[in-house]
């Protein structure tokens, strides 16, 4: 049983919850078609329970052509049926919830699919209409209005724009999409959208639902007249904020102010994660002032190169922005769009994003000492304050799968970037969970299809069943870690101040008595004088010091 259960009925778990992040299709397949489910995401909920998470936010299940991997959404208060259905998903939240574990879903309000009924209707009415207000369409420019509106581009590549006929065969609107062209942009401004999305969310809060993920939170209002971007930078290259036409725009905080409004309705109140890339801490607090979201996640932490000085840096930023405005911080190593970070710390030390050329993964890389970081990270992770991410697969120390075969990748950035860019397929292989050989379990009852991205034979010495038991693993380090956050006083949501570090090395106290030092330099790092050990990512000298790249948790008197 989860530890935390007893404080189910607590208000204000969300300020120091640790949230496990199931990317559904990859998780547990329970019908042996190769793809993860509701049904082996049920059978694996005690597994969940026992690591000791707080929550579970779990990526788009709707009904979805599966353009972006669920993020093309065509109908929101339903299940896709490769996951299941709604009568799956109301038992395993009622499940859930009897093991201690909330839920969270994903909500997707910046675009819709192009399959959705909003959106046939909208080309099947064509301009001026009501139905075409609801989407961002425009006429084109230059002759003929065969340009684009605008210089606005797709975030995985070409314009943000695609022109539909006009119902007579001839070239007509064009509609905007900030992601592929199958996922056109909605209207904020309309108060149908607002109405439409305030409904969809009920319907999942009445059913029991926890709390949303708020997909592209930073995306929602476009600035008026859709000006060009011109030279605008994003992601900028200063931290100051600039005004870009689509991103981090101010009007979206009216939004989320009637969302917690919403949300606050509910007697046991549902909480929000904003995924909102912007500029600096200060405009991210901006999403999680009082009467907004509950929490955002920190991704300036998640990039942040393993090296003691930015690091604390990264850290200092967003406890003091998220200290402005009384909200807790979160911390986040990873998720299903980034590199793991097993495979961004192997590479040197600067080294952030490694999806861009095929040419950055030629870096020397050493993943014996990308574990090691990892380690590090997590304990550090799960001590500072307020609340954490982990991303499925994290626990048991995966690598990105770095070495697809090319013909594999469903990514639609590979394709829209012309096959540059690899994408994000090699952080959302299936995980691995028993046994000798793919599907190393991920299939429950007997494979009949093959996962739908191939695991690395390496996996075999990950698996559950592997770590399970051995202190040294990953998971052990997960478990022990999350079972000592829950029972230790000064952990969770809260207040650290920094102790005096040898340079290159990370040292903090929470109150009452407990130290957490990261050693991020080649040299050993001293203990605290007079501290108890109470464990450690590394293995430790027999003096209580912490060597490189670990971190070690101490209680002090
Ligand atoms: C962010 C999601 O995490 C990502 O997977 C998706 O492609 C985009 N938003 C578009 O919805
Ligand atoms: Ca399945």
């Amino acid at each position: 049983m989860n530890s935390n259960a007893s404080n189910f009925g607590h208000r204000s778990w969300w300020r120091s919850a640790v949230i496990y992040q199931v990317y559904i299709r990859s998780f547990a397949d329970g019908n042996g078609d190769g793809i993860g489910d509701i049904a082996g995401l049920r059978a694996r909920l005690p597994y969940l329970a026992e690591l000791g998470v707080d929550a579970l936010w779990i990526n788009p299940w709707y009904p979805s052509p599966m353009k972006d991997a669920g993020y093309d959404v065509s109908d929101f208060r339903a299940i896709e049926p490769l996951f299941g259905t709604l009568d799956d998903a109301r038992e395993m939240i009622a499940e859930a919830h009897e093991l201690g574990l909330r839920i969270l879903l994903d909500i997707v309000p910046n675009h819709l699919s192009d399959q959705h009924a909003w959106f046939q209707a909208a080309l099947a009415a064509g301009p001026g209409s009501r139905e075409r207000a609801r989407f961002i369409f425009r006429d084109g420019r230059g002759p003929g209005g065969d340009e684009p509106p605008n210089d606005w581009l797709s975030n995985f590549g070409g314009p943000a724009w695609t022109r539909v006929s006009d119902g007579n065969g001839k070239p007509g609107e064009w509609y905007l999409h900030l992601f592929t062209p199958e996922q056109p942009d909605v209207d904020w401004t309309n108060p149908e959208v607002r109405e439409e999305f305030d409904q969809t969310m009920r319907f999942w809060f009445d059913m029991g639902v926890d709390g949303f993920r708020i997909d592209v939170a930073h995306g929602l209002a476009k600035a008026e007249g859709l000006p060009d971007i011109g030279s605008t930078a994003w992601p900028p290259v200063s931290s100051e904020r600039v005004d870009h036409p689509h991103w981090d725009r101010d009007e979206v905080h009216d939004i989320y102010r009637a969302w917690r409004a919403l949300a606050d309705d509910y007697e046991d109140p549902r909480v929000f994660v904003a995924e909102a890339w912007v500029h600096n801490p200060e405009r991210l607090a901006m999403y999680v002032r009082d009467d907004e979201l509950h929490t955002a996640f920190n991704f300036d932490f998640l990039l942040a190169p393993w090296l003691a000085e930015p690091m604390r840096d990264s850290i200092i930023a967003s406890l003091e922005a998220h200290e402005g405005v009384g909200a807790p911080p979160t911390w986040v190593l990873c998720n299903h769009d980034t590199v793991r970070e097993v495979s961004r710390y192997a590479r040197p030390q600067g080294v952030r994003e490694l999806r861009h050329l095929d040419d950055l993964l030629e870096l020397p890389a050493d993943f014996e000492l990308g574990v090691k970081r990892a380690r590090a990270a997590a304990l550090l992770m799960l001590c500072l304050p307020g609340g954490a991410y982990v991303y499925q697969g994290e626990e048991l120390g995966l690598a990105e799968v770095e070495d697809l075969p090319k013909e594999l990748l469903q990514d639609p950035g590979w394709k829209q970037s012309g096959y540059t860019l690899r994408g994000r397929d090699g952080c959302r292989v299936p995980i691995p969970w028993s046994g000798q050989e793919p599907p190393f379990g991920f299939t429950l009852n007997g494979a009949t299809a093959a996962p739908w991205l191939p695991q690395p034979l390496s996996w075999r010495a990950l698996t559950v069943q592997a770590q399970t038991g051995d202190q040294r693993s990953m998971l052990e380090l997960y478990r022990r870690a999350l079972r000592l956050r829950h029972e230790h006083p000064a952990l969770g949501d809260g207040a650290m101040r920094w102790i005096d570090a040898p340079e290159g090395a990370l040292a903090f106290a929470r109150d009452p008595g407990f130290v957490c030092v990261v050693n991020m330099s080649a040299a050993h790092a001293p203990g605290p004088p007079g501290a108890e050990l109470l464990f450690s990512s590394g293995e430790l000298a027999g003096d209580g010091g912490v060597p490189a790249d670990t971190t070690a948790w101490f209680s002090t008197p």
